[in-house]
């Protein structure tokens, strides 16, 4: 799909469909909206009299226009009452258009950026952004997998039309950094929704490797061997019962210049796939455990983005990716792992794999590297989900400023999170009477005690920790720019940080 800024008339504009907007309440239509009304003899004033239109977020109404205008059909999306307006409703109002002209068959489209002119009140730059994203973000499909697509509808040329040539060169910025951030999310939400079949550790690290290439990142994998010499106890106790190689993706962007600081580490957990282990899941939906390697999907993700994007520091991902299988040689509850840090770990549950993976990646980032500040993500607990359901992020962190950072980025990517507790009481519950601590503490609080665990690892680096566990996937396809599965959070909070951090050098 063609994505292009321009100046011009939507009410000229000559293609399958157009797109103008109206907010909730509005009893007539004024702007783009307006212009068109007037051109269609008051058609959609009368559609609004009748509650046929009528602006609430999430609605889209096509109209053909009989000739009255060049373009074939009208879309009128509701942008929701105008006091609550925000850059996310700008990003799902572009969605919601674009694909209610889709599903009517349009392959060549117009739309006016919603909230950069008159009530919407956004500056033009973030809102050129924000409807790039919105366009890219809903559009996307993965059906890959489908031998027959003949009947799917694509649209094939979005055009953003501004009627203010003065605003053209920072909305013109504005969309192509849209671009990026929307093509990376869509490249995490590609990975996250492969099989387990195809999307193994060395299929990912294939994928790591293309990036950097494309990207301009420098790309490095540690095998099992390295590992082990490394001292990565708890990763290899996970990878035993796989005959998948397990591997550790490196890729780092060098935009911080020579002498300067190591930079910011992007952690991602990536277990191809969960079964759980010896601690084995039970059957009824295990099939989306393909997705715990979401978070280092994300990782690969933005590092595409932070390639193309250059911001002047440097920022190293790393992935630690191995599936987590049952077999004679798979690690048992009972055993004892040693991490890279010299930690001793009693295994209680092989299902709370995730924790383990990102121990010797974090001491990798944070000792070896002397990566600082380091944020990781990671589908960590089911327990997640149950306290923030699949809208928010659980947030983690002993840093003040990094987690009012990560929460105001949040609310501006749409990838919202929630700051958790960190209380060092919690920290009993994974006491253990064999080892230094036990990797499972039960249920109550199972997220924050994932956090707890993950803090072994971090020495006194400035950290957070991102539990996507509900937050990187959607139950069922749900509206604006989310679809079902894996939706690629947190890919563009990770790439605004290393934006934000770098702004702040
Ligand atoms: N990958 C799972 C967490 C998960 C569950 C993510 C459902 C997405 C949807 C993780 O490895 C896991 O199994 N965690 C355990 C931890 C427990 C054994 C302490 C859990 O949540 O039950
Ligand atoms: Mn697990
Ligand atoms: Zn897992």
């Amino acid at each position: 799909m063609e994505l292009k800024v321009q100046t011009g008339d939507i009410t000229t504009w000559k293609g399958d469909g157009i797109v103008v907007n109206l907010f909730e309440g509005a009893m007539s239509p004024d702007g783009g909206a307006g212009a068109v009304d007037k051109k269609l003899r008051g058609v959609l004033t009368q559609m609004i009299k009748k509650g046929e239109i009528n602006g609430k977020l999430g609605s889209a109404t096509v109209v053909h226009t009989f000739d009255r205008l060049p373009a074939d059909r009208v879309c009128v999306v509701g942008l929701g009452k105008q006091g609550e307006f925000t850059l996310d409703r700008a990003r799902q109002a572009a969605a919601n258009g674009v694909k209610a002209l889709r599903n009517a068959g349009a392959k060549k489209v117009a739309t006016v950026v919603h909230g950069a002119g008159g009530l919407g009140n956004l500056d033009p730059e973030s809102a050129a952004q924000a409807n790039a994203e919105g366009i890219i973000l809903g559009l996307w499909q993965f059906r890959k997998y489908f031998t027959d697509n003949n009947d799917v509808k694509q649209i094939e040329q979005v055009v953003m039309l501004e009627r203010d040539a003065t605003k053209l060169k920072v909305m013109k910025a504005g969309a192509e950094r849209g671009e990026i951030l929307a093509n990376a999310t869509n490249l995490a939400r590609d990975l996250t929704n492969e099989p387990g079949n195809a999307m193994t550790p060395t299929r990912l690290a294939d994928v790591a490797k293309r990036v950097a290439k494309e990207a301009g990142l420098e790309f490095e994998v540690l095998d099992r061997d390295r590992a082990k010499k490394l001292g990565m106890g708890a990763f290899l106790g996970v990878a035993q019962g796989s005959d998948e190689p397990p591997c550790i993706i490196v890729l780092r962007y060098l935009g911080g210049g020579k002498k300067s600081a190591p930079g910011v580490g992007l952690i991602g957990k990536a277990i191809t796939f969960d079964s759980g282990g010896i601690s084995l899941k039970p059957a009824a939906d295990m099939q989306d455990m393909k997705g715990d390697m979401a978070g280092g999907a994300a990782v690969i993700a933005a590092m595409q983005a932070i390639g193309h994007l250059k911001p002047t520091l440097n920022v190293t991902g790393i992935v630690p990716a191995t599936e987590n299988l049952p077999s004679g040689k798979a690690y048992k509850p009972g055993d004892i792992l040693k991490a890279m840090n010299g930690k001793t770990i009693e295994i209680i549950s092989t299902d709370a794999e995730g924790r383990l993976i990102l121990a010797d990646a974090l001491v990798y980032a944070t000792k070896t590297l002397k990566l600082s500040p380091v944020v990781d993500a990671a589908t960590l607990t089911g327990a997640m989900t149950i306290a923030l359901g699949h809208l928010r992020t659980g947030l983690f962190s002993p840093d003040k400023e990094l987690t009012n950072l990560l929460f105001r980025l949040g609310e501006e990517t749409g990838e919202k999170n929630w700051p958790m507790p960190m209380d060092p009481e919690y920290a009993e519950n994974i006491k253990s009477d064999w080892a230094d601590i036990k990797n499972s503490g039960g249920r109550p609080g199972g997220s924050i005690i994932g956090a707890m665990f993950l803090k072994n690892f971090v020495g006194e680096t400035p950290w957070a920790h991102l539990d996507i566990a509900g937050s990187s996937d959607n139950p069922k396809a749900t509206s604006g720019y989310q679809n079902k599965f894996g939706n690629g959070t947190p890919t563009r909070t990770f790439v605004n940080l290393a934006l934000a951090l770098a702004a702040k050098k």
